[in-house]
């Protein structure tokens, strides 16, 4: 294991003191918070621990039953207690950028639904200001050309759709995915999150303002916790 995929291991797992039997989680997507998973799948099969997971994603969905973690539907619950997830960026006010793996709609509408989010990362995600990360755009494959003109133009930047083999790469969704390079400067992601939402054909926009409460940070000097102030957590 290199040192980056080590950072991510002791992030995802540290995550997991958040979980308590009992708790209804969202389970996030990506490289990192798999490790989370894993570690839960593990908790759950060697100390007895009690949960029901929400997954945001196929690929957390199938690596959440190999695990045996017991899976619900997100509309069987009263929301949940609380979601860990990665992210592509978090800047000093713990907005985020995230959708690298295209799953943000997903991930934005379990995150909505809890009553607390937790972020695990490693110290190449902490920026002072987002954007250096282009900004992830689930739009509809209708006129998709035509709505990545009009974000090109909105955002003064260069928007692409994410290709594989000459086609359109599709999200879990049925989505088109796009990214917008605008450079690290992003800010007002409140507003720029809003004007881009206001386009239509974007279905979601991988910009998670006010949602994150804390972030498992792994450094190569350790793990830290960064609690948002006056956060839910
Ligand atoms: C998935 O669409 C993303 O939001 C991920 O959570 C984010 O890209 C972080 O992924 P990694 O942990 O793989 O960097």
């Amino acid at each position: 294991m290199n040192d980056a995929e080590a950072l991510k291991k002791i992030a995802g797992e540290a995550a997991c003191e958040f979980v308590k039997t009992g708790m209804r989680v969202g389970l996030g997507t990506g490289s990192t918070v798999k490790y989370t998973v894993l570690e839960l799948g593990r908790r759950i099969a060697e100390e007895g621990l009690e949960i029901v997971g929400v997954p945001t994603s196929i690929a957390t969905q199938e690596l959440a039953t190999e695990v045996g973690i017991p899976l619900v539907e997100l509309g069987s619950l009263d929301g949940l207690d609380i979601v860990i997830d990665g992210t592509d960026e978090f800047d000093p006010n713990f907005q985020l950028i995230k959708g690298g793996g295209a799953a943000l709609l997903r991930e934005k509408i379990v995150a909505q639904q809890s009553a607390a989010m937790v972020v695990v990362a490693d110290e190449r995600k902490q920026v002072d200001c987002l954007g250096a990360f282009g900004i992830p755009i689930e739009i509809t494959p209708f006129a998709c050309d035509v709505t990545v003109s009009v974000l090109a133009s909105l955002l003064n930047c260069q928007v692409e759709l994410r290709m594989s083999d000459s086609k359109h790469i599709l999200t879990d969704n049925g989505n088109c995915i796009a990214d917008a390079r605008i450079g690290p400067t992003i800010t007002d992601p409140v507003a720029t999150e809003a004007s881009i939402l206001n386009v239509a054909g974007v279905v979601q926009v991988g910009l998670f303002n006010n949602m994150c409460d804390a972030i498992v940070l792994a450094t190569t000097d350790g793990v830290t916790t960064l609690m948002k102030p006056n956060g839910r957590l």
